[in-house]
């Protein structure tokens, strides 16, 4: 197991509770990136294989409840983004060759007459995790996140009633060992941090809720 990953921007212990080696390397190497290189682009043809994934995970009968804005950095619509990022997430997600915006469906028309399905943001998160996955396959990483201004995205980029704007993706070129040194201290440091998790035994349950399964103590 590498004690670093390919960003270097992020030290990861080793250790099997860290990143454990049973996963496949797509999810061990998984991790939200902080510092993105500012000089890397998405070709066309990476953004599409990246979608592409979203647009192939599974959904509550095929429902496919979800939507992406896409901005590219430098065009119009990744500046607009940009404005409404929560002051801590306008420092680092800017730097991702690409800010996406989540959509999910909330009801059939703008009268919200029928309620759409139960699970349209289950489903959109698991498309989410299908762009992780896909964007890992090809060297890049994501950072989701919610700290943005998401009425004001609605506006500005004219999100119909019966749309609900979920969440942020910022994706990109993980920086090198030393990209992080124009970052101020406080985001060098978080972006450090060992990455941590409940154990198995604090969410896997059997039998009874609560009752730990044999399986994660023999
Ligand atoms: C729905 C969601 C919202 C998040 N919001 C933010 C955010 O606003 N800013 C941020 O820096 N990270 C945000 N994150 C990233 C999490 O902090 C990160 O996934 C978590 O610390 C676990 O780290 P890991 O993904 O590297 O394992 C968000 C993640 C998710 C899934």
């Amino acid at each position: 197991m590498s004690d670093t990953t390919v960003s270097g921007a992020r030290h990861t212990p080793a250790g099997p509770t860290a990143q454990p080696e049973t996963l496949t390397p797509l999810l061990r190497d998984r991790e939200s990136v902080l510092v993105y290189d500012r000089s890397h682009t998405l070709s066309p043809e990476a953004l599409r294989a990246i979608l592409e994934a979203a647009r192939w995970s599974p959904s509550a009968g095929n429902s496919q409840p979800w939507g992406f804005i896409v901005g590219l950095r430098g065009d119009d619509t990744h500046a607009a983004m940009v404005e409404l990022l929560s002051s801590a997430n306008q420092v680092w997600a800017p730097s991702a060759s690409a800010i996406i915006l989540t959509l999910h469906q909330v009801a059939t028309d703008e009268d919200h007459e029928i309620a759409y399905s139960d699970y349209a943001m289950f489903d959109l998160g698991q498309a989410v995790a299908h762009i992780t996955v896909q964007a890992r396959s090809m060297g890049l990483q994501v950072r989701q996140f919610g700290g943005f201004d998401h009425r004001a995205a609605a506006e500005v980029f004219a999100v119909p009633p019966h749309w609900a704007v979920t969440t942020g993706i910022a994706l990109g070129l993980p920086a090198g060992p030393d990209g992080d040194a124009e970052m101020p201290d406080w985001l060098r440091t978080r972006a450090r941090l060992p990455r941590s998790r409940l154990p198995l035994e604090a969410f896997v349950h059997s039998g009874k809720f609560g009752h730990t399964a044999d399986f994660l103590t023999d």
